[in-house]
């Protein structure tokens, strides 16, 4: 191509020999504007690109194919942008239309190459969801959102109880020396009511505790002198029973309360809120005499019932009662032992079966329930 030497030519000359427009000559004398392609002729450069372009793209097997096509007519650099360039060179009224149909040819391509770059996209995707035999129109697996168990759930609902009546929560080993779980709570190796609470013998000494009140002793030897004591206790003991209300494995919360004048009204005024707060403000309790080693007086707490608040039913077995957890005053000999002196203080104690409270709460009738994991009686809660 023959660069123009002045920007404003004087004239323009026309060379036609076969009819077509020619290159055109412009003031040869003395401006020598040459103009080698007259618009005509870009117009058919532009279509001859568009046609090959089109041809490219049709053919064009993979995305790298596409981009370096892209590249090649429509770049910074490319077939259509060079013919751009050249209409600087063009007669001003000859402009508008390449420069138009060079726009019209360029957005053609430019759908062209996203359409097939598309189309060749969908194409690699379903040849790899043939080979990995994909269905994704499958609906996803669901994930299960599990939720806590119901005894954990009716513990942490224990726990919340006294923690607002400013108790704290302290824990005790599961594997226990015969002197926490017998000896100190006034039990000693020939006591009778050893029997009832039979388990699993690692030693002579040591045992799994078969309740928690083993912690009142360690807690109490821990705080001494210091008044008050405010505990509860929750965990697991271990006894040689079994059946629909008894489980080898079971848990407790062992409640325990020491100061310079505790009273068994302090006793039945926390037990009474409990069992309010826990089933409800019309529940009432009576406390029935009873006895343990470790507490002097003792008794056997119930509450009423549940089912019929008192008239009789099945659940009760007509008594109108429910009976939920044992309780007394501390043994003076289990504060002298555990470095507490019983004529500056007392203290009340209880201890309650967590299996025995979710049943009552949640009508269930035979614990065992709890642990068979059975997800159709555990996703009811
Ligand atoms: N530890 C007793 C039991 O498991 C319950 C209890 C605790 C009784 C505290 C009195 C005081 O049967």
């Amino acid at each position: 191509m023959v660069q123009a030497v002045r920007k404003e030519p004087v004239g323009v000359l026309k060379i036609s020999t076969t009819g077509r427009y020619l290159p055109r000559a412009v003031n040869l004398c003395c401006c020598m504007r040459l103009v080698v392609a007259g618009g005509t002729k870009v117009l058919k450069q532009l279509d001859e690109i568009r046609e090959r372009a089109q041809t490219a793209v049709a053919l064009a097997v993979n995305l790298e194919e596409l981009e370096s096509l892209r590249v090649r007519f429509l770049g910074r650099k490319g077939e259509i942008t060079q013919i751009l360039r050249q209409m600087a060179s063009l007669p001003p009224d000859e402009r508008p239309p390449v420069g138009r149909r060079a726009n019209e040819i360029k957005e053609e391509l430019d759908r062209a190459l996203s359409a097939r770059s598309e189309a060749l996209l969908g194409q690699t995707l379903l040849a790899k969801f043939e080979r990995e035999k994909l269905d994704v129109t499958l609906p996803g697996r669901p994930v299960r959102i599990g939720h806590r168990h119901p005894l954990s759930v009716v513990q942490e609902e224990i726990e919340a109880i006294f923690l607002g009546l400013g108790y704290s929560i302290v824990e005790g080993p599961e594997v226990e020396l015969d002197y926490y779980n017998f000896e100190a709570l006034n039990l000693p190796k020939d006591h009778p009511a050893r029997d009832m609470q039979d388990t699993f013998f690692i030693s002579d000494d040591v045992l799994l505790r078969t309740h928690t009140s083993p912690v009142q002793v360690r807690t109490l030897e821990r705080m001494a002198p210091k008044l008050p004591v405010k505990i509860i206790a929750p965990g697991k003991v271990y006894r040689r029973d079994d059946d629909a209300t008894h489980s080898p494995m079971f848990q407790q919360v062992e409640g325990l309360a020491v100061d310079k004048n505790i009273r068994l009204s302090d006793l039945k005024g926390v037990l009474l809120t409990f069992a309010q707060e826990m089933f409800g403000l019309e529940t009432r309790i009576r406390l029935r005499p009873s006895y343990f080693p470790f507490t002097e007086p003792s008794a056997e707490v119930d509450i009423s019932c549940v089912m019929c608040g008192g008239e009789g039913c099945r659940v009760c077995k007509d008594t109108g009662w429910l009976e939920i957890l044992g309780a007394g005053m501390v043994h003076p000999r289990v504060l002298a032992v555990s470095g507490y002196d019983p004529e500056r203080c007392r203290g009340f104690a209880f201890g309650m079966g967590i299996e025995r409270v979710a049943m009552l709460k949640y009508g269930i009738g035979d614990l065992r329930m709890f642990y068979d994991n059975d997800l159709r009686f555990l996703e009811q809660f």
